[in-house]
């Protein structure tokens, strides 16, 4: 490290920050790589949100370290080949442009490189990450002593939370088990199911009605069933916004049910667990207070760049009942637990900071307008697809599906391909998920760069793709 000091004035980047002097290097190529990723958001709306170029750079290292001018010449090659969420027209997943707080959340996270494994390598980030789920459980209305933990994302929160369930209902690897979860409950269950090292059969799927909901007489029968031939049926999953339609099942019922029963419910709301943030649209998914746990993806409406998702718990302290094992190299945890004695990961960034920084810049007000918005897009869309034409899906919330009516599935996937292919020319970027056998061509409108007008056009567009179509 006394290398640094001996060549403070040298115009080379140095490879790590001095811990003696302000290296101007280093400001002139953060402050370099924020102009290009500036100039990138300046031209989103010119691009599409597909690039038209994928070039890659040279993977290798050279014998010789780069130049900060080289690597920014190597990074601006892989923006360009990069997906653009903020181009108004992308509207195909649940993956918005990022909020401004989050991005330097980001950045100034991976400046500070502390480690939520343990207190002592992030003294103050583990209290915020602490501090910041209780307020997010009491949001969500659940009771005293409730909490959670960061996790990168909602596949590893809703494994985290039925391993938690598993555990504390003392089935350890009984293949006996189960958990139920409705047909459109999200693919991660399945995986969890994998990694639980539990047969295929521990997910039980349960129908839908036809609003996408999970059908409690089906639950109850199959709950029966299941019990008279011994399974052991431990947890069910509810989602509060499936990832097609944005169906919320009926949380308040299934609450209910799982405590008559004695199940665990576990809320997948990945999707519409920030509703819950604005009086307006909380009601949207009413009863998510009675969890045992929530999995809620920040990153999927409200802007937290990625990895954002939280695992919330009724009683905080389940968490630490199942993941903690000891960490014999780390001094003991000051206040409650060390962050990897809360969950499966052990090392890990504070993306916390990134959540808490952009819920500050945007405010109770901005929150509630993002909400709002996104919802009054998917009304205003729906409004303008004519129903003579197109079956639909959706909800409450901002997500919605359409398929032309009158075609058979083979023809309603051409369609699909076709229409998409044709609306990506138009720089309007759908996704075609298949649902039930069949494809759809999907918009989510959590964008807040679409406009009323885009959304028009993009109606008129699809409105007349059934009748080109059917030539
Ligand atoms: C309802 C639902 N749950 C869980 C997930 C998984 O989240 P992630 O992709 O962050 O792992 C998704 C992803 O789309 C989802 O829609």
């Amino acid at each position: 490290m006394a290398r640094n000091s001996q060549i403070s004035q040298s115009s080379s980047l140095e490879p790590f920050a001095s811990p003696d002097y302000l290296d101007p290097q280093l400001q002139k190529v953060l402050e370099d790589a924020c102009s290009l990723l500036c100039q990138w958001f300046a031209k989103a709306g010119q691009t599409g949100p597909l690039p038209l170029v994928t070039g890659l750079p040279e993977i290798s290292p050279r014998m010789e370290g780069l130049s900060g001018e080289a690597l920014m010449a190597d990074i601006q090659l892989l923006m360009d080949g990069s997906y653009q969420p903020s181009h108004p027209g992308a509207l195909a997943h649940l993956d918005p442009p990022p909020l401004t707080a989050s991005i330097v959340g980001d950045l100034i996270s991976a400046g500070l490189n502390n480690n939520l494994l343990a207190e002592e390598l992030s003294p103050s980030l583990s209290r915020l990450e602490r501090k910041l789920c209780k307020w997010f459980a009491e949001q969500l209305g659940m009771p005293l002593g409730s909490g959670g933990v960061a996790a990168s994302g909602g596949t590893l929160s809703n494994l985290m939370a039925l391993v938690v369930a598993r555990q504390l209902s003392g089935l350890e690897c009984d293949p006996s088990a189960v958990i139920f979860a409705s047909a459109d409950a999200h693919v991660s269950l399945a995986k969890a199911i994998r990694v639980m090292g539990l047969p295929c059969d521990a997910l039980q799927r349960v129908c839908t009605n036809t609003q996408g909901q999970i059908s409690l007489e089906d639950l109850e029968e199959q709950l029966k069933r299941l019990r008279s031939k011994g399974r052991k049926c431990f947890a069910v999953v509810a989602t509060a916004g499936t990832t097609v339609r944005g169906a919320v099942d009926p949380l308040v019922e299934l609450a209910n049910l799982a405590s008559r029963e004695g199940l665990w419910l576990h809320i997948d709301a990945a999707i519409g667990g920030v509703f819950a943030l604005s009086k307006t649209t909380s009601t949207l998914i009413r009863g998510i207070s009675a969890a045992d746990s929530v999995s809620v993806n920040p990153q999927k409406l409200l802007g937290i760049t990625k990895t954002s998702s939280l695992l919330l718990m009724a009683r905080k302290s389940d968490l630490k009942a199942v993941f903690s094992t000891g960490l014999p190299y780390i001094e003991p945890a000051w206040e409650e637990a060390h962050g990897g004695e809360m969950g499966i990961q052990g090392t890990r960034s504070a993306e916390v900071l990134k959540l808490w920084l952009g819920l500050r810049q945007l405010g109770k007000d901005g929150i509630k307008q993002l909400l709002d918005q996104s919802i009054l897009r998917r009304n205003y869309l729906e409004q303008k697809i004519e129903p003579s034409k197109f079956n639909l899906l959706s909800g409450p919330l901002h997500l919605i599906a359409m398929t032309p009516k009158g075609l058979d599935d083979n023809a309603a996937a051409a369609w699909s391909v076709l229409t998409r292919k044709f609306l990506l020319e138009k720089k309007l970027m759908l996704s075609r998920p298949i649902h039930e056998g069949r494809y759809y061509l999907k918009a989510v409108t959590g964008n807040p760069h679409t406009s009323l007008e885009l959304l028009e056009r993009l109606a008129i567009l699809l409105n007349n793709s059934v009748e080109i179509t059917n030539q």
